[in-house]
């Protein structure tokens, strides 16, 4: 399926038509894959259009730009206020946003300092990323061959592109051997992530995940989970986790903006307790979509309103 278009893309500052917003093939980010980009989502709830969390995607976007040295002449308040008129000129009210940032075209070498730094944001309507029944009944999982780089390589608390290139590894294999999606393995056999999501695990009434040492990224949702674990008096902490420990716990499930919160039914073909999604996951689930869908109060203010009635931005 080839992406929905919209009629408009941000670029350094101004909107420009979906169309035009193209590269040269010798482009920097062609042959290295240096970009940071982010992937957002905008809700359509009763009270009004809102994108979950921007600052904070922002935010990351920036440290993740930092990190490889990418001047940005932008601010979080820059983005942010881009991010959301982008919405508002698309007239998507449900969609997701992926602001990247390049090295455009220039030298043709590695040393990337004397190439462009290109800023774009575009967004596009977009569903479920598991599938609508995989938030009810979770999916079959497998322990990817293929690990996450090891720290000091590719530093994986940056959201790069070229990390991605380790992502479509794990996902390939997920989809070619009949699992909708792989768990990696740090260097050291710990239990990472997803190719796209960060891991939870459930045991004995108690939430666990990863600690970022075991290369997984900081996710915005992980984040999330944990402060509304804590808000619903679930014990929640970092803790690192053996493979086998996968197969014997009560309940796992995945965060991120694309999966939300999608419980896993197994792992390698072993049921994961009765296969069924366990109960602090409807728990987590309830509590996150109440507050995205805008039943529950926003009480984090985790929510952006594009500030403009649904029927406005459609
Ligand atoms: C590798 C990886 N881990 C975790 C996540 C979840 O992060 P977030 O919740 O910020 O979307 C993502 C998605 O961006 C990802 O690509």
């Amino acid at each position: 399926m080839s992406l929905p278009k919209t009629e408009k893309i941000w670029h350094n500052g101004k909107f420009i038509q979906w169309d035009d917003a193209t590269i040269h093939v010798l482009s920097h980010v062609v042959s290295y894959g240096s970009a940071v980009f982010e992937g957002i989502r905008c809700y359509d709830a009763p009270q009004g259009p809102a994108v979950f969390r921007l600052r904070e995607h922002m935010q990351r976007l920036i440290h993740s730009a930092y990190i490889y040295r990418m001047e940005l002449p932008y601010s979080v308040d820059d983005l942010c206020n881009a991010g959301l008129e982008l919405v508002r000129v698309n007239k998507t009210p449900a969609c997701y946003i992926r602001p990247i940032v390049l090295r455009g075209y220039g030298d043709a070498g590695v040393n990337p300092t004397n190439n462009p730094i290109e800023t774009y944001l575009a967004c596009w309507e977009w569903g479920k990323y598991l599938g609508e029944e995989a938030l009810k009944s979770g999916v079959d999982v497998c322990i990817s061959s293929w690990n996450r780089p090891a720290p000091n390589t590719l530093p994986q608390m940056a959201k790069a592109a070229a990390n991605y290139m380790n992502s479509q590894l794990i996902r390939m294999e997920a989809k070619i051997n009949g699992y909708e999606e792989d768990i990696a393995l740090d260097t050291n056999g710990y239990v990472s992530e997803g190719s796209g999501e960060n891991i939870f695990v459930v045991k004995n009434g108690a939430v666990t995940t990863p600690p970022l040492a075991n290369s997984a990224l900081p996710g915005i949702t992980r984040d999330s989970i944990m402060k509304l674990c804590r808000d619903l008096s679930i014990p929640v902490a970092e803790q690192v986790i053996p493979r086998e420990m996968l197969y014997i716990v009560d309940e796992i499930f995945f965060c991120g903006t694309a999966a939300e919160v999608t419980p896993v039914r197994s792992v390698d073909r072993i049921k994961i307790s009765s296969g069924a999604r366990g109960p602090i996951t409807k728990r987590v689930q309830d509590e996150f979509f109440g507050i995205i869908n805008g039943k529950t109060p926003d009480r984090h203010g985790w929510l952006s309103p594009l500030n403009v009635p649904s029927a406005a931005v459609r």
